[in-house]
C-alpha cells in the first residue's frame, strides 16, 4: 500500500536541492552532442498544481520554492532553477510546481531519452497523460528499482538516473544499495543521484557512508538542514543528495549556491548545509 504523494511535499525545500543538483546535471549532460538517456525510477506525477489540496493542505513549498521566487538576488544556479520554475507558470501567477520528469523535459534534447517509473496508480496516470505521448519518452508502471536493470547501459553509453523514493518504511533505503550495485555493474560510468531524508533513523545517517563505498570512480554529497526535529525526534530536519560519478563542476555550484539556500530556507539557528567529495 503506497501511502506517500508527493503532492503534498512539492516545492518544499527537499524539491529545491535535489531538482537544482538535476538541472546542472542535465546541463552538464548537454554539454556534449551525443545523446544521453535520464531514468527517474521514482518519478512521481510529473508536476503539481500549487492551488490544489494536496499542495494547500502542508504548504510546504511556502516554505521552500515560494522563498525564492520573488528573489532578485539568486546566486547563477538557483536563478536559471527558478527560471525553469516560471517557465513552468507560463501564466505569470505561481500556480504550479514541476516535478523532475517536468524539469528534465524543459532541459533535455528532442534526440534524448526519458524513462519515467511510477509505482502508484493515479500518479502514473497523471504522468502518462502528461508525457507518455512525448517524444523520446517511455512512461512505465512499475516498481523503479527493478525496472532501472531494463534501461542500463543505454545504447548511447550516456546517461543519468535519479533515485528518489519516499522511504516508506524501512525497506528502500536497503533497495536503493543493492539497485545501484547492480546498476553500477552494468553501466559504470553512469551519473547516478540519489536523495535521501534528514531523518532520525539509523538507515538514512548511514547511507552517505554505504553509498560511498559502492562509488570508486567518485562521489559527491551534499546535505541541507533547514529545522529541527520536533521533540520526539520526528520530521523532516533536511534532505541530502548523493551523487555517483559527478560533473566536475557540481561541486563548485553548490558551494556557491548552498550558503544562500541556508540562508534564505533556514527555519532555525542551526541551519545548514554538508557539501563534500571524492573527485575521480
Ligand atoms: C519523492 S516522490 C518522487 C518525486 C519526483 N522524483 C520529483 O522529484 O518530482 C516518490 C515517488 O515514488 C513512487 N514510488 C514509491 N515506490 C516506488 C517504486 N518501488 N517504484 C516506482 N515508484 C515508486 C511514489 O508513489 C512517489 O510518487
Amino acid at each position: 500500500m503506497l501511502a506517500y504523494r508527493h503532492a503534498f511535499h512539492a516545492g518544499n525545500h527537499a524539491d529545491v536541492l535535489k531538482h537544482l543538483v538535476l538541472m546542472r546535471v542535465l546541463q552538464h549532460m548537454n554539454g556534449k552532442d551525443k545523446p544521453y538517456r535520464f531514468v527517474d525510477t521514482h518519478a512521481g506525477a510529473g508536476g503539481y498544481s500549487l492551488e490544489g489540496r494536496y499542495a494547500q493542505k502542508k504548504g510546504e513549498f511556502e516554505l521552500g520554492v515560494a522563498r525564492l521566487w520573488e528573489r532578485d538576488d539568486l546566486p547563477p544556479a538557483l536563478s536559471e532553477y527558478v527560471a525553469l520554475v516560471r517557465q513552468f507558470n507560463p501564466e505569470g501567477a505561481f500556480e504550479q510546481y514541476p516535478g523532475s520528469p517536468a524539469l528534465a523535459r524543459m532541459l533535455m534534447r528532442p534526440t534524448d531519452q526519458m524513462r519515467l517509473f511510477e509505482l502508484h496508480p493515479t500518479d502514473h496516470r497523471i504522468l502518462e497523460a502528461y508525457l507518455g505521448a512525448a517524444k523520446g519518452a517511455e512512461v512505465m508502471h512499475g516498481d523503479g528499482f527493478d525496472g532501472l536493470k531494463g534501461q542500463l547501459p543505454p545504447s548511447s553509453r550516456r546517461g543519468a538516473v535519479l533515485i528518489d523514493p519516499s522511504y516508506e518504511g524501512h525497506g528502500d533505503y536497503a533497495r536503493v544499495i543493492a539497485c545501484l550495485r547492480d546498476a553500477l555493474q552494468r553501466f559504470a560510468e553512469g551519473v547516478y543521484m540519489v536523495w535521501y531524508p534528514q531523518v532520525q533513523k539509523v538507515e538514512a545517517a548511514e547511507l552517505p557512508r554505504r553509498l560511498e563505498a559502492l562509488a570508486p570512480k567518485g562521489w559527491l554529497h551534499a546535505r541541507l538542514t533547514v529545522q529541527k526535529p520536533d521533540n520526539k525526534g520526528f520530521g523532516l530536519a533536511g534532505s541530502g543528495v548523493f551523487v555517483i560519478n559527478p560533473p566536475y563542476t557540481l561541486h563548485d555550484t553548490l558551494a556557491a549556491e548552498l550558503p544562500y539556500l541556508v540562508e534564505v530556507l533556514g527555519q532555525y539557528d542551526g541551519a545548514g548545509f554538508v557539501l563534500d567529495q571524492r573527485p575521480a
